[in-house]
């Protein structure tokens, strides 16, 4: 997500800053800033927009006379991107500033507690009650004061600590969020990634969950939680920029694969609350709102127009209002029937695609609430929405969509139980099971990576060569094919189509013969006969089937030369386990064919024209 660096010790600081600041620019932000320790006081520079206009402000960092600071660049989650909301973050009497990483869930509940005891804010940030809290903590131990916040902390959050009363030393604190520390002779370091302090230092530790360490220019403290001593083993990185860039993996694509688990629990986590409810921050819908709704159009492109088909099925079968997905090309040219009436859900992961935000613009003429689900806060789509779930994957670098697509699932899940909620058409105790689920997936997700990774790159070795690949399956199996098939298509140019699994004996299974690939999703237990009989199909016109299924469907063996099995999952939440072995299918096929993974040919990654 933000990328933080911090330095102490011999060197001016703010050059050091800005430098590791540049090094994490791949990684996407929206403003930037820094604060430095300067005669006695912390000093915050910082603004919207690219690092350049920061630099200019302290002319390349030379302007700062200061060894101490922490630095930041901000990609917005909670508040626009704007000056005020760019970290750092003083407290309100410019004791304490800080720079964070990650979502507090309970920043809400900790805001009016402050707010009741007279403090005040300049940000819209989640984050900045971290530093009126510190204020509020402090009696003059640095260390417990910072213990005594993060224990009020909920959510995920990497944090640089300066205090104005301890001009030689500053603290950092991780839970949930990455944090490393690295060592030199002229100073040390802290860094949300190893590539913003390669370039002074390789010798580095990374701190563990809830670990806290204080750094002098000659002295690196590190504390468990309950501030006793943690004895630390420094490492040498041995990696060059490029794969540190990536966290050590070949490509941005199968970094955002791995990130999964943790990007579903920023977005998930957060709207669920202590007792249980779904708290949809951005959501202004009254239970009279929508029942005033006769239908509901999913209007996106591409893989969001994917989440938009799992929508359909899911939130037609929890709320019993009809649901249509379009493309966003197709439902701004076809008179679509809308009226205020109509609620549009728009999706889209930049919130800038061209035909995402002309169809947008139509159904708001036409008198529709517009509902958007975006990844990037500020943008086009965000703004012109009524209201907006943003969804906290982090920047997507790789053109293929996989952390951004699973995070909209997510959140198609959410606003289809929240509906059914308002509606009184769900059962207190099955909500409070769905919940309970839900809250699970990203645990779920990470098995599914770790058990089917090895079985998925012996499978694109056996068959990177094929020069097409057909996908099937049935209700929301169908609407994770479809995402599949993309994913194979888009990044390896194998030639790839999803059909509903009853509807290729219409026509298309003309192309079916001996060796050709099959990949039929079949997890969807209701429907789970009657994809087996269409597999038996394909098979006996020669087809070689891969089959993906949970696995109490040992059943399917019979008609595949192949199963992945996933975990057992609820039916609503299923698209989420079953596309990730595909998205790692497309990602190793593209692989071993020695393909650009990254930057597919023809393709970009937010579309702005028609
Ligand atoms: C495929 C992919 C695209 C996007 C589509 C919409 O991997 O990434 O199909 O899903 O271009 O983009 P957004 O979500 O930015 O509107």
């Amino acid at each position: 997500m933000c990328g933080i660096v911090g330095y102490v010790g011999k060197q001016q600081v703010a050059p050091i800053l800005l430098d590791g600041l540049a090094r994490l620019e791949y990684r996407g932000y929206d403003s930037a800033g820094i604060a430095c320790m300067e005669n006695g006081a912390i000093q915050v520079y910082k603004a919207k927009g690219r690092l350049q206009t920061l630099s200019d402000l302290v002319q390349g960092g030379q302007a700062v006379r200061s060894t101490l600071g922490i630095g930041h660049t901000r990609w917005a989650t909670h508040g626009k991107p704007s000056d005020e909301n760019s970290h750092p973050h003083l407290s309100q009497h410019g004791r304490f500033a800080i720079v964070h990483n990650g979502i507090i869930e309970n920043y809400s509940e900790i805001k009016n507690a402050l707010l009741a005891a007279g403090m005040t804010f300049a940000s819209e940030t989640d984050s900045e009650v971290i530093a009126n809290l510190l204020e509020q903590n402090y009696t003059g131990d640095l260390l417990r004061a910072v213990k005594a916040t993060v224990d009020a902390l909920e959510g995920s959050y990497a944090l640089g600590i300066v205090c104005r009363d301890h001009p030689d030393r500053f603290v950092a604190v991780r839970h949930a969020s990455p944090l490393i520390v690295g060592l030199s002779d002229d100073g040390n370091f802290v860094a949300s990634d190893i590539p913003a302090i390669l370039a002074y230092t390789r010798t580095i530790y990374h701190l563990g969950e809830g670990e806290i360490v204080e750094l002098t220019g000659d002295a690196v403290r590190v504390f468990n939680s309950d501030l006793e001593p943690v004895i630390k083993q420094a490492e040498e990185v041995t990696w060059d920029v490029k794969s540190a860039e990536k966290d050590g993996y070949d490509y941005f694509m199968e970094k955002e694969i791995m990130e999964q688990p943790r990007a579903l629990h920023d977005t998930i986590s957060a709207r669920i609350n202590d007792h249980g409810q779904i708290v949809l921050d951005g959501v202004h819908l009254t239970r009279q709102d929508i029942e005033g709704f006769r239908r509901i159009y999913i209007v996106a492109c591409g893989s969001a127009y994917h989440v938009g088909m799992v929508g359909k099925y899911i939130i037609e079968k929890t709320t019993r209002i009809p649901v249509e997905v379009d493309l966003a090309s197709e439902f701004r040219y076809r008179d679509p029937i809308v009226d205020e009436k109509t609620l549009m859900i728009i999706i889209s992961q930049s919130g800038e695609t061209a035909d995402t935000l002309a169809a947008l613009r139509e159904g708001k003429a036409r008198g529709a609430r517009i509902l958007s689900i975006v990844n990037v806060v500020g943008s086009s789509i965000a703004n012109e929405s009524d209201d907006v779930l943003y969804t906290w994957a982090g920047p997507e670098i790789a053109v293929a969509t996989t952390k951004a697509y699973s995070t909209q699932l997510s959140m198609m899940y959410l606003i289809a139980l929240y509906m059914a909620e308002k509606l009184e058409r769900i059962e207190k105790e099955e909500l409070r099971s769905l919940l309970a689920s839900l809250m699970q997936l990203p645990e779920l997700v990470q098995q599914v990576i770790t058990r089917t990774k090895p079985q998925i790159m012996a499978l694109a070795k056996q068959f990177h060569q094929v020069e097409h690949a057909y996908y099937l399956g049935r209700n929301v199996d169908y609407a994770v094919a479809m995402e599949a098939s993309l994913k194979l298509k888009e990044v390896s140019y194998v030639h790839s189509e999803a059909y509903a699994a009853g509807e290729l004996k219409h026509g298309t299974i003309s192309l079916i013969e001996d060796g050709t690939l099959v990949v039929a999703m079949a997890g969807c237990h209701r429907v789970v006969e009657k994809t087996v009989s269409n597999i038996q199909e394909v098979k006996a016109r020669g087809a070689t089937v891969i089959v993906v299924t949970t696995e109490d469907n040992t059943g399917v063996e019979r008609v595949s030369d192949h199963v992945i099995y996933l975990p057992k999952v609820k039916e609503m939440f299923l698209p989420s386990v079953e596309v990730v072995p595909m998205q790692m299918l497309g990602f190793y096929m593209a692989k071993e064919r020695g393909c650009d993974v990254d930057k597919p040919r023809n393709l970009a990654k937010s579309v702005t024209v028609e």
